[in-house]
């Protein structure tokens, strides 16, 4: 089945056979990596914007990579270094990026939506790279993908996801698409990091992160956000680990083969021990290596991959 998708801009819009497709596709794309030269002619020509309004090491990196991996031209601009300072709304930014032609605007934005605002009014593919607490789809991606590797399949797995939810883009779209491909999704954390109606998304809330973990064949913890956060500090670290932080004692509650994950960056010590984070459980480099995979599918698939594209 041709993959139609002009933009990804969430998991929720993608159907199971979708997702299927881009693992399938990135599957086949990860041995290209693995070569000693990593290039294949399958994106002669075209060109990839990579546009980020928010920091980021692994996601515009992996974009980058992906892009020069199919051999496509990539430009890279930030919020800081462009227009944007000196007051051009990111429509007005977004027209003249498109007036340069470019093929696809991979974007980052601190607000939700921002992607899909200029998906409808650009003729280029829009690939979000995170909005805001909406979705970040390639994370899910390159999650489902990284688990089905280690597991064989996603279908009946339990997954349990840690951490301060309510600003995490990558636990909602986690959430969907874990859910969607079969898995059972438990989410647990502090309180005030619990949204209300987050179980609209298919999770269950776990009363405390013991019960989350109990029999998990994932977790995946993630770090509190402290930069959308009004006060965090030393001390709150340290009490936040001691509740909320994955050590090993808390992996024991689990099943023997779980795998640990984390969507980076890591705060060592605070949601994670640095013994766990690097032990024999953790899968939090594979989930790296695996994300230049599925944004090379993502990129393939947006444009047209499979009908005209050579990936030999
Ligand atoms: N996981 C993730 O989005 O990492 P970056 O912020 O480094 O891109």
């Amino acid at each position: 089945m041709p993959f139609d998708k002009k933009d990804i801009l969430d998991i929720a819009s993608l159907s199971v056979e979708d997702i299927q497709l881009i693992l399938d596709t990135a599957e086949s794309m990860r041995e290209i990596s693995e070569r000693p030269i990593k290039k294949v002619p399958a994106l002669r020509g075209k060109t990839v914007v990579l546009f980020f309004y928010e920091p980021s090491t692994r996601t515009r990196l992996s974009f980058d990579l992906a892009a020069k991996r199919l051999s496509a031209d990539s430009v890279a601009i930030s919020a800081d270094m462009s227009s944007l300072v000196k007051g051009e709304t990111l429509l007005d930014t977004a027209r003249n990026i498109e007036a340069m032609r470019p093929d696809v605007v991979v974007l980052r934005h601190a607000y939700s939506g921002a992607p899909q605002f200029l998906a409808g009014r650009l003729k280029a593919s829009v690939i979000n790279a995170g909005d805001g607490t909406h979705a970040h789809p390639s994370q899910a991606l390159l999650d489902m993908l990284t688990v089905r590797r280690k597991k064989g399949t996603l279908q009946g797995l339990k997954i349990a996801i840690v951490g301060d939810i309510a600003h995490s883009r990558v636990a909602r779209s986690n959430c969907v698409g874990f859910t969607k491909m079969g898995a059972q999704v438990v989410m647990a954390g502090p309180p005030t990091m619990i949204p209300k109606g987050i179980e609209t998304l298919g999770a269950t809330v776990a009363p405390s992160i013991e019960d989350a973990m109990s029999d998990a064949d994932v977790i995946m913890m993630l770090r509190i956000q402290k930069e959308r956060l009004k006060k965090f500090s030393m001390s709150t670290e340290r009490e936040y680990a001691r509740h909320f932080g994955l050590n090993r004692q808390r992996v024991a509650l689990a099943r023997q083969d779980v795998v640990i994950m984390h969507p980076g960056p890591i705060n060592r010590g605070v949601e994670i021990a640095p013994d766990v984070a690097d032990g024999p459980h953790s899968i939090i480099l594979d989930q790296v290596t695996n994300g230049v995979a599925v944004r090379m599918a993502l990129l393939y698939l947006v444009l047209g991959g499979g009908r005209h594209a050579d990936t030999d």
